[in-house]
């Protein structure tokens, strides 16, 4: 009786122990491979959705052309035509790829606006010139 008493004893603890030690393992592994600073596979998982999601939003055409009048019209005019300003005329047929460039880098005379206008905000501008201006 007193072997058994104390068999059952002894398997209590190991048990808990078993527990203790898989609740443990747990939490700690997924910290383990994914170290700070580094951009490790368990962070990307929580990001991916979010980027992917912004850049595939179709262009706002009239925040575009908001934006346009407020940034671009006193040198590209109303109608894209330039002339104002010595801005170069924007219904050459110059991609959006082109018009996002000059709007992000600036060229010569043209002010960059980099830091006036999210990545965003260009795109909805180079996509009211390229699909509203150039095909007035
Ligand atoms: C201060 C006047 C000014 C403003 C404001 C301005 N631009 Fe310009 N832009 C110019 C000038 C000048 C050029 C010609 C640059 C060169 O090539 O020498 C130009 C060139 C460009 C070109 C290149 C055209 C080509 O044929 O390659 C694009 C595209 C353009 N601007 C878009 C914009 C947009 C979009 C905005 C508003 C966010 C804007 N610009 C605001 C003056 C301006």
């Amino acid at each position: 009786m007193a072997a058994l008493v104390l068999s059952c004893g002894a398997l209590a603890p190991t048990g808990a122990l078993a527990q203790a030690t898989e609740g443990t393992i747990g939490p700690v592994a997924p910290a383990v491979a994914a170290p700070a600073g580094v951009p490790a596979r368990g962070v990307a998982p929580a990001a991916a959705p979010v980027a992917p999601a912004a850049a595939a939003q179709p262009a706002n055409l009239t925040n575009g052309e908001t934006l346009y009048r407020q940034a671009c019209v006193a040198c590209h005019g109303d109608a894209g035509a330039g002339g104002a300003g010595g801005g170069a005329s924007l219904k050459a047929g110059q991609s959006a790829d082109t018009i996002l460039s000059v709007m992000t880098s600036g060229r010569n005379a043209m002010p960059a606006f980099a830091d006036t206008f999210t990545a965003a905000q260009r795109r909805d501008i180079a996509a009211y010139v390229t699909e509203v201006l150039q095909k007035r």
